[in-house]
Formats: C-alpha cells, sequence, structure tokens
C-alpha cells in the first residue's frame, strides 16, 4: 500500500465552536504549566472560561499563567503544587473557589514519564509514576468533586494509548493510565446521577512531545504509512477534543475513552 498524499487539516475548536461557549465558567487543571494540558486549557481560555493552572515549577507556571492570560484575555491563576500530596490541591481548590467562586471543569493531566525497562525500574521508580499519574488523579477528584456536583460539571483525564498494548519501557506509565482510566469509568458511573460526566482523552503521536522524538528515524515513507490521516497530532487536536468533551454538545457522552490519535492504534505492521 503507498502512502496516500492526504494530509488531514487542522481547524482550530474557534473556527467551530462559539467564541463565549464557556463564558462565566472556570477550568481547574493540574499540569496546565506546558505541554499537552497548557494547549487544553488554551482552547478552554479561548472560548471564554477562567482558568487555574497546578504545576510543580512555580516560575514557568506564572509564566504560563501571564502568557496565557494575554493571548486569551481571560484570568488564568497559577497555583504551585505536587499533586502527589493531597494538601495541595485542597489549597489549590480553596484558592480556585476565593478567586473564581467555583469549579466547572476539572483536567486531571500531571503526569510524569522516563523510558525504563522493567528490569531498571526501582520500586521507587515505578511508585513515583503511579503517585503523580494515578494517586495525583485521585488526589484532584477527590478535592474538586463537591464543586463539581454544585456546578453540574466534567472530569478529562488525561490518559495515553501505549497501555493497550506492550509498550517497551513503560510499565510504569502503563499501569499508571490504566488505573487512570479505570477510576474515570468509576467516577462516570458513580457521579452520573449527580450531574457530573467523566471522560478520558487518549492522546497518540502528538508532536513536538518528548516521546514523538524518539519517532523521528524513521523514513518519510514508513511514517506516513504509520499515519493513516498523514500527519501526526498537535497539541490544538487534543485541545479540540476537550472544547467538544466539555462542551453541552457532548451531554451524553460518560465514561469513555477518547482517542485523539488519528487512526494510528488500528495500524498492524506486517513484520
Ligand atoms: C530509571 C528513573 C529514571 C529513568 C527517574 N528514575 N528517572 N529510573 N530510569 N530514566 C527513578 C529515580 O532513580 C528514582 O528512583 C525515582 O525514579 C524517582 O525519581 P526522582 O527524580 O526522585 O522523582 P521526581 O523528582 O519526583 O521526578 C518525577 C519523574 C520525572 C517522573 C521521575 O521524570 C518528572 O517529573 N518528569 C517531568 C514530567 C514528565 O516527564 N511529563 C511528561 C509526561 S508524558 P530511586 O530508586 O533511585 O529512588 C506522559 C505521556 C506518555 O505521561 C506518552 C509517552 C509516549
Amino acid at each position: 500500500m503507498a502512502p496516500t498524499a492526504f494530509v488531514a487539516p487542522f481547524v482550530p475548536s474557534t473556527a467551530v465552536f462559539k467564541g463565549d461557549l464557556f463564558k462565566g465558567k472556570v477550568l481547574f487543571c493540574t499540569g496546565g504549566g506546558s505541554g499537552i494540558c497548557r494547549g487544553m486549557t488554551e482552547a478552554m481560555m479561548r472560548h471564554g472560561a477562567s482558568a487555574t493552572i497546578v504545576g510543580r515549577k512555580y516560575e514557568r507556571l506564572t509564566q504560563a499563567a501571564a502568557e496565557l492570560s494575554k493571548a486569551t484575555g481571560q484570568k488564568c491563576l497559577p497555583v504551585a503544587g505536587d499533586v502527589r500530596q493531597p494538601k495541595t490541591l485542597q489549597d489549590a481548590v480553596a484558592k480556585t473557589i476565593e478567586v473564581f467562586g467555583r469549579i466547572d471543569f476539572v483536567i486531571c493531566g500531571a503526569a510524569g514519564n522516563f523510558l525504563a525497562p522493567i528490569d531498571g525500574l526501582s520500586e521507587n521508580a515505578f511508585r513515583t509514576v503511579i503517585e503523580i499519574d494515578t494517586l495525583g488523579t485521585f488526589h484532584t477528584i477527590k478535592a474538586t468533586l463537591p464543586h463539581l456536583r454544585a456546578s453540574k460539571g466534567a472530569y478529562i483525564h488525561v490518559s495515553a494509548t501505549l497501555h493497550y498494548k506492550g509498550t517497551p519501557y513503560q510499565a510504569h506509565v502503563s499501569a499508571a493510565k490504566a488505573a487512570v482510566d479505570a477510576l474515570s469509568a468509576v467516577l462516570a458511573v458513580e457521579e452520573g446521577p449527580h450531574g457530573v460526566r467523566s471522560n478520558v482523552i487518549a492522546p497518540g503521536p502528538i508532536a513536538g512531545t518528548e516521546g514523538m522524538d524518539r519517532l523521528e528515524g524513521k523514513s518519510a515513507d514508513a511514517r506516513q504509512m504509520m499515519l493513516p490521516l498523514g500527519r501526526m497530532g498537535v497539541v490544538g487536536d487534543v485541545a479540540n477534543a476537550t472544547v467538544f468533551l466539555f462542551s453541552p454538545a457532548a451531554a451524553y457522552i460518560t465514561g469513555q475513552v477518547l482517542a485523539v490519535e488519528g487512526g494510528t492504534e488500528h495500524l498492524r505492521s506486517l513484520v
């Protein structure tokens, strides 16, 4: 099969959804100081939401908050802290309520990752990623849930696709993300009756991220064939999915995993 010339266009959510879609709403995002979660936050702010971003690196966080506010005209509150500490989340939620008065949407996005074979993973290395990704998600849910019940809000958990199969050197992350997917499903069924939705976004190959840099050695043709829609994803693709899942257009969608991966998970290598 020869690679096709088709390349999926990228269209920002602002060209599709109303600019004031989330006016008066408040987003709480862990990991929002950089990468995919920063892009998700920016998209929500471009549609009128205010946001709190939580992360470990205070300087990066405050700079991100200033840049996000400048780019979108919306308020962004940076709160430094580690999602492994429940108190961090409780304090960040308290500050958010103090400043914005409500929380409508939560992105559980803080994550840790490095490449290591099981043989090279210490107990602490494995535990560290479980604590950031899985326990961090749990702590975020616990701290925000009363406010999401009050606002009839929604969660998006940022997971991955790597745990659907055996991805080498990712035992710790695979275990952590599988648990995140499970947590979201339980949250969806338990909290549906309270008007709270919970979904997962599973980013696939997203350009400009650390994981994707490892694909750079592949030939152009081989790479094209690995990408059914002709290109890698961009952060904006994940941001678009975020806007949709938080919008009222997704009011009947909960407990789902939306993989933003351009069809790559369905490709089976012949060798
Ligand atoms: C083996 C490693 C290691 C490595 C750290 N450890 N890096 N073991 N190989 N490359 C071990 C350490 O030796 C230590 O165990 C334990 O992990 C904890 O390390 P610390 O550095 O003390 O932890 P900490 O400072 O809390 O840092 C957390 C971290 C770090 C996860 C280890 O890498 C981090 O915070 N990275 C930034 C966040 C990040 O990478 N985000 C991207 C997420 S992307 P010992 O036994 O020595 O005490 C994502 C999507 C996945 O999640 C998609 C990929 C394709």
